[in-house]
């Protein structure tokens, strides 16, 4: 038997249920992974609660777009993905589950340095901070401000940052400094007097800014100290990018991505393991759960001070 984490209607936490049911079959095209972790991303909590997607009840709902684990079944006809390989899964429907159906271009190679929990850790913030930089054209010498650089999205942003040549000035709490620094930031504490502290840390002023909070402050800071709306993007307040004159691109439904967005977001996958292969891109897990504790992995992901990444374990 395999498990599923399913819901019937929107709601908290508590609407996530653990169900069995039999192991799915590969579809036209697809293939079947044994999930050995799935990755717990913010937006899956705004699906569920019914704040970003729209759903069709008509029948129960999973859940997340990331894991890792090992493919055990392939249908007729798709090659080049073969039954015991062990692979990374971003962008599926699902993922909350022992067993998850993708398609190939959803699969990466997952390298023997990183476990399957960081495997898991790596589809939506590693695909979304690539994406973002390489929209916004962050390019070798340039200075990057980074709101919110201890989470998911934020030390995969700080790396290819890095490796793109790039400065990076990135906020956080403060139990996070070191942090940030051990991946090459330069660490701010979010807060009052924001800006002066920012402007103290890059005397010559700011590139690029990528806002993953979402606050008033971050907005506000992004706009006064980078010249060029043109490069400015927050990946949360999507509803307010227009009316501000900056950037922004959401995966989830509705997607706001061309087909450029949608395939850095896939290179950025592979390019983050090809990097973590090579021991120049690191992922943090700080938290496992129990598959069937999906809930409560969820209550700590919505109080907003995860710490690199949180996982499921079937
Ligand atoms: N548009 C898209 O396609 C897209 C894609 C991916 C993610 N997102 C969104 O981007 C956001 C970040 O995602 P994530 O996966 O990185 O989340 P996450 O892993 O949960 O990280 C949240 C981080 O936010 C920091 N934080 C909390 N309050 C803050 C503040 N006032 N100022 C600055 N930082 C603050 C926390 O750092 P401290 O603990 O140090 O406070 C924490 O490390 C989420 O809202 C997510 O839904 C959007």
């Amino acid at each position: 038997m395999a498990q599923f984490i399913r819901y019937t209607e929107h709601g908290g936490p508590e609407v996530l249920t653990p169900v069995e049911g039999p192991v799915p079959d590969p579809p036209e095209g697809g293939v079947v992974v044994e999930v050995r972790a799935a990755g717990v991303n913010p937006v899956d909590s705004k699906i569920r609660s019914g704040r970003r997607g729209t759903r069709d009840f008509s029948r129960p709902q999973g859940l997340g777009a990331d894991a890792a684990g090992v493919v055990v079944a392939v249908a007729d006809g798709v090659d080049g993905v073969r039954p015991g390989d062990e692979v990374i899964v971003h962008g599926a429907s699902g993922a909350y589950a022992s067993h998850v159906v993708a398609t190939p271009d959803q699969l990466v190679p997952k390298p023997a340095e990183l476990s399957f929990e960081q495997g898991a850790a790596l589809g939506i913030p590693a695909g979304t901070a690539y994406q973002v930089l390489r929209s916004l054209g962050l390019r070798e010498g340039e200075t990057l401000l980074l709101h919110a650089g201890s989470g998911g999205v934020g030390q995969a942003a700080i790396q290819f940052a890095r490796t793109f040549g790039a400065r990076v000035v990135a906020t956080a709490s403060p139990a996070n400094h070191d942090r940030l620094r051990e991946l090459g930031a330069v660490p701010v504490a979010y807060g009052p007097g924001l800006v002066d502290r920012l402007r103290e840390a890059a005397p010559d002023g700011y590139d690029v800014a990528l806002d993953g909070a979402g606050t008033d402050e971050a907005i506000e800071a992004s706009l006064e100290l980078v010249p060029d709306r043109d490069r400015v993007a927050t990946i949360v307040r999507m509803a307010d990018a227009a009316d501000l004159g900056i950037r922004t691109w959401s995966g989830a439904i509705p997607s706001t991505m061309g087909p450029e967005e949608v395939r850095l977001r896939a290179e950025g996958v592979a390019e983050a393991a090809r990097l973590a292969a090579e021991g120049r891109f690191e992922v943090e897990i700080s938290g496992r759960y129990p598959l069937a504790e999906a809930a409560d992995a969820q209550r700590e992901s919505e109080d907003g001070h995860v710490r690199g990444k949180l996982v499921l374990v079937p």
